[in-house]
């Protein structure tokens, strides 16, 4: 019995971290156990790729060591935790996974979405989210709601025209996939935010 894997997804402020316990919740509470993660990171490995990721120090970083380095964090994550928990009929519920390289790596930098398929490919194999959730916001409120955190990183330093063309190839992938992807209008209240939340989690445990 294979748990499933479910992914969060969306630009900066849209809420995903806020969201990812209330989800964890709803699914421990259908019985099945729930691990989550995030990316890049997820494994001590992949936490320390993450800082040297996110680093606003390392302006250095190129775009394909960028795009290596999220790929060399995933594959330890799904080596050490991801197809583990998922072949012990655990569910992954994790906080962006290779849709974030698309948006991103692709839709942000300009990498071509063939190189990331073969990446992809390459270190995935067959393996794909069961439901991607896709938290969607106005880049201008996602960038204002997430300016109080914390100094920016090395991604929150981009311009906002960044943030638009990730926000455009996030919903493009949406709207390729909409079988697997769920998109939510992240502008409403978080009572309203978890309302459609709880509905996409009862739709995809009782189908
Ligand atoms: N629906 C919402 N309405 C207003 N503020 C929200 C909502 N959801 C989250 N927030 C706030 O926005 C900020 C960014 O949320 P966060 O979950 O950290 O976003 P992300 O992880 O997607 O970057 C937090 O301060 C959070 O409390
Ligand atoms: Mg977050």
């Amino acid at each position: 019995m294979q748990g499933k894997f479910i992914t969060v997804e969306g630009v900066e402020g849209v809420g995903k971290s806020t969201n990812m316990a209330f989800i964890a919740d709803y699914l421990r509470g259908h019985g099945v156990t729930v691990v989550e993660t995030r990316e890049p990171g997820g494994t001590a490995t992949g936490e320390a790729i993450r800082e040297l990721l996110l680093d606003a120090r390392r302006t250095d970083i190129c775009t394909d060591t960028e795009l290596l380095l999220m790929f060399a964090a995933r594959a330890q994550h799904l080596a050490e935790l991801i197809r583990p928990a998922l072949e012990r009929g655990q569910w992954v519920l994790c906080d962006r996974f290779t849709d974030a390289t698309y948006a991103y790596q692709g839709g942000g930098r300009g990498v071509p979405q063939a190189r990331i398929a073969q990446l992809e490919d390459w270190v995935q194999g067959e393996l794909r989210p069961d439901l991607t959730i896709l938290l969607d916001l106005p880049v201008e409120e996602g960038l204002r709601r997430a300016a109080g955190r914390s100094t920016p990183d090395r991604f929150e330093q981009e311009k906002r025209d960044f943030f638009e063309r990730v926000r455009d190839a996030y919903l493009q992938q949406a709207a390729a996939a909409p079988q697997r992807y769920r998109v939510i209008d992240a502008a409403q209240d978080l009572e309203a935010v978890q309302a459609a939340l709880r509905q996409v989690l009862e739709d995809f445990c009782d189908a």
